[in-house]
């Protein structure tokens, strides 16, 4: 069973943090008491996390990670959809996050543009209105849900 938790700012970190610190090597900063966390458990085990604020007219969402040997199952699609549903629900004009180049095309397939790129990092951005959650769209896989 795949089940998600959502944590208040500054909650759920124990469970968080292990994950954040296994895949990005980093832990507790200030945006943790201002960011709402999301923990993605598989058979009971935590494995996959992001999160969500607000700064700067915006909200960001970041310090997305999937353990290594959960990845590959749409594990990551599940939390940046989670992450996305939850700033629908709080009518966000825009979501903004920081990515290394690498990752453009994991968060195009849901809409992000480059909005800004320099050498290490580059900030993508997607309008709340054109936040799209149906997976069929724009999918050209031939699976039965297209017929
Ligand atoms: C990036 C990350 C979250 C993806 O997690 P994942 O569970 O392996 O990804 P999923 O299985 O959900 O992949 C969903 C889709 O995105 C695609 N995808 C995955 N990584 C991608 C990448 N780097 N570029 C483009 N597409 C990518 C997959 O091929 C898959 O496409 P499909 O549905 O057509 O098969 C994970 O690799 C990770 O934790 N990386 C290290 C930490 C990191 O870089 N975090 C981002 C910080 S902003």
């Amino acid at each position: 069973m795949i089940e998600g938790q959502w944590y208040a700012p500054g909650s759920g970190l124990d469970e968080v943090l292990p994950i954040r610190q296994a895949v990005l090597r980093r832990g507790q900063d200030a945006t943790d008491a201002l960011a709402w966390n999301v923990v993605v458990r598989q058979a009971g085990v935590s494995c996959a996390t992001g999160r969500l604020w607000w700064q700067d007219g915006a909200f960001w969402l970041g310090e997305m990670a999937v353990l290594p040997e959960h990845r590959h199952q749409g594990l990551g699609d599940l939390i940046l959809r989670l992450l996305l549903f939850k700033a629908q629900s709080h009518a966000a004009r825009m979501i903004r996050l920081e990515c290394q180049l690498g990752l453009t095309g994991f968060f195009a397939r849901l809409g992000f543009q480059v909005e800004q790129a320099d050498a290490s990092a580059v900030t993508m951005a997607l309008p709340g209105d054109r936040i799209c959650l149906d997976t069929c769209q724009g999918c050209r896989k031939d699976c039965p849900n297209r017929r």
